[in-house]
């Protein structure tokens, strides 16, 4: 069992033989239990998923080294963009760093822009990114996995 849950399950005995005067704080004691960054872990691993084998967010926020291969020691810490449109259109030059969240941004940021497109400030990232319209649970995980990262 997870030591968490059994960490759970013995302060729950505890608070019912101390009776209701302190159901109510240790009520709370057991939420804030539930909120260690261990008990997120199925969130994490399912952002972790969705980043490496569905949205394949890698394939342009990670630098490639010789040969073409990911560069995993540089793991989502920005990239430059290898190829260029047919035809002329606005098109970035370089993917940002999102290990970590980008810089200044909060999760419900990024959460925000996997749901809408939209960035803070309300514009759009240039193409290639792509205008991703995730569920919430998925944004959520995703900007869960991306800060669970190392900037
Ligand atoms: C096909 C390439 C590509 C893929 C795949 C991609 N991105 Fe991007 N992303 C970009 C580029 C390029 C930019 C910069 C756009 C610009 O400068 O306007 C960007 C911008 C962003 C930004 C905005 C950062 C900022 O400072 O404005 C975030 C956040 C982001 N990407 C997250 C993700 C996540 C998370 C995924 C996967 C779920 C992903 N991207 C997949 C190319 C990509």
């Amino acid at each position: 069992m997870h030591p968490l849950t059994i960490a759970a399950a013995r302060s729950r005995g505890t608070c019912l033989r101390m009776g209701l005067a302190l159901a109510l704080l240790c009520g709370s004691v057991m939420a804030a239990a539930a909120q260690q960054p261990g008990a997120d872990s199925s969130q994490v691993r399912l952002g972790r998923y969705l980043v490496m084998h569905v949205a394949m967010c890698a394939d342009c926020h990670t630098p490639r080294g010789p040969g073409g291969r990911l560069d995993m020691s540089r793991w989502l810490q920005g990239a430059p963009i290898g190829s260029r449109p047919l035809h002329p259109r606005p098109w970035a030059v370089r993917a940002p760093a999102i290990a970590g969240l980008p810089a200044g941004w909060t999760t419900a940021q990024v959460v925000h822009l996997l749901r809408t497109g939209e960035r803070p400030d309300g514009s759009h990232p240039l193409p290639p990114m792509p205008p991703y319209r995730m569920d919430a649970r998925d944004a959520r995980a995703v900007a869960a996995y991306l800060a669970s990262l190392a900037h």
